[in-house]
């Protein structure tokens, strides 16, 4: 199958990144959102993070210029009707990609993929909801998009091989690495990574180290490029949270229990990076 066209549905971090690799490695981009701030904002971050590209030699302003004509916006989700393969990465909570995928399926040609950027939910679960439970699957890009090499492709129970195939192809032509995985709570990244993340809040919430300490002790200790609780900000600490939730609903084992001090920032409105505040303070 030769995917031409590529529909994004949610151009926040996620989505305004997927939409840069795709037009980049030449997919028109059909790029969606309720919000038409949103959309002007995730074409000036693409704007601003192509730019960075072309001052570091990476890519041409020629290369630019034609990845952003390749971007076309819109509100109206059966505007995605026409394109090859759907990616979507909107909030991670199952009502809300469920009703997404409600009002788009209507739309769709029959040959076109449907996927999910969720970073935890399950693909069977939100495959069996679809009409093409064996044309879905899970396309899991990491922050930032542009620049981390890895894309988790998870299969759902009824996933057929011509839709893995054909989205294993794609993540060639962007030039990064997949990394297949088996479709259970988080898959392999977000298994390993978050209850590390969560770890890094006890050992805050017990009063072992600070903010800074246990960053740097993961920075310059363990050589990771940013400590768990930046990372964690960086990610957003209620994706975090929902992430730690999933493992604990999915794999009923204590040790995924979220720390109560990552559900208390939650609560505040403390997301980290996007809400100006999370374990640092950005305004
Ligand atoms: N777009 C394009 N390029 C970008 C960019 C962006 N948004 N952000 C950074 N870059 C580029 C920079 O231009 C720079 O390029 P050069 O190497 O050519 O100079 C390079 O990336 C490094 O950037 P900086 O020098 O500005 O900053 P840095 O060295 O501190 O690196 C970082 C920034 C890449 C984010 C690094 O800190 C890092 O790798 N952090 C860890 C990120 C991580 O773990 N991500 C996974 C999160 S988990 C996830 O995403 C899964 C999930 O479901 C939650």
């Amino acid at each position: 199958m030769n995917i031409k066209t590529v529909g994004i549905v949610g151009a926040g971090q996620m989505g305004n990144g997927i939409a840069h690799v795709m037009s980049l490695a030449g997919y028109d981009v059909m790029l969606n959102d309720i919000s038409g701030d949103a959309l002007a904002g995730a074409m000036a971050t693409i704007d601003r993070n192509l730019e960075r590209q072309v001052s570091r030699e990476k890519i041409s302003a020629d290369d630019k210029s034609a990845a952003l004509a390749r971007i076309h916006t819109t509100q109206t989700l059966p505007d995605l009707g026409q394109t090859d393969l759907v990616i979507e990465a909107a909030t991670e909570r199952e009502t809300i990609k469920q009703a997404i995928f409600e009002d788009l399926l209507p739309h769709l040609q029959p040959h076109t993929i449907l996927t999910s950027n969720t970073s935890s939910i399950s693909i069977t679960r939100l495959a069996s909801r679809t009409d093409r439970p064996e044309k879905f699957m899970g396309f899991h890009f990491m922050n930032p998009v542009p620049v981390m090499q890895l894309v988790e492709l998870i299969r759902g129970i009824a996933t057929d091989a011509e839709t893995f195939d054909a989205c294993a192809a794609v993540v060639e032509k962007l030039g990064k690495t997949a990394a297949t995985a088996e479709d259970f709570p988080a898959f392999i990244v977000n298994r390993i990574l978050m209850p590390m993340i969560n770890e890094a809040v006890y050992t805050l919430y017990e009063g072992v180290g600070s903010v800074k300490s246990i960053d740097s002790s993961m920075r310059l200790g363990a050589n990771h490029p940013m400590g768990p609780l930046e990372l964690a900000d960086f990610i957003g600490l209620d994706t975090c949270l929902a992430i730690m939730n999933v493992l604990h609903d999915g794999l009923a084992d204590t040790k995924y229990r979220p720390c109560p001090l990552l559900t208390k920032y939650v609560e505040a409105g403390w997301l980290g990076r996007k809400s100006q505040r999370g374990f640092y303070d950005y305004r």
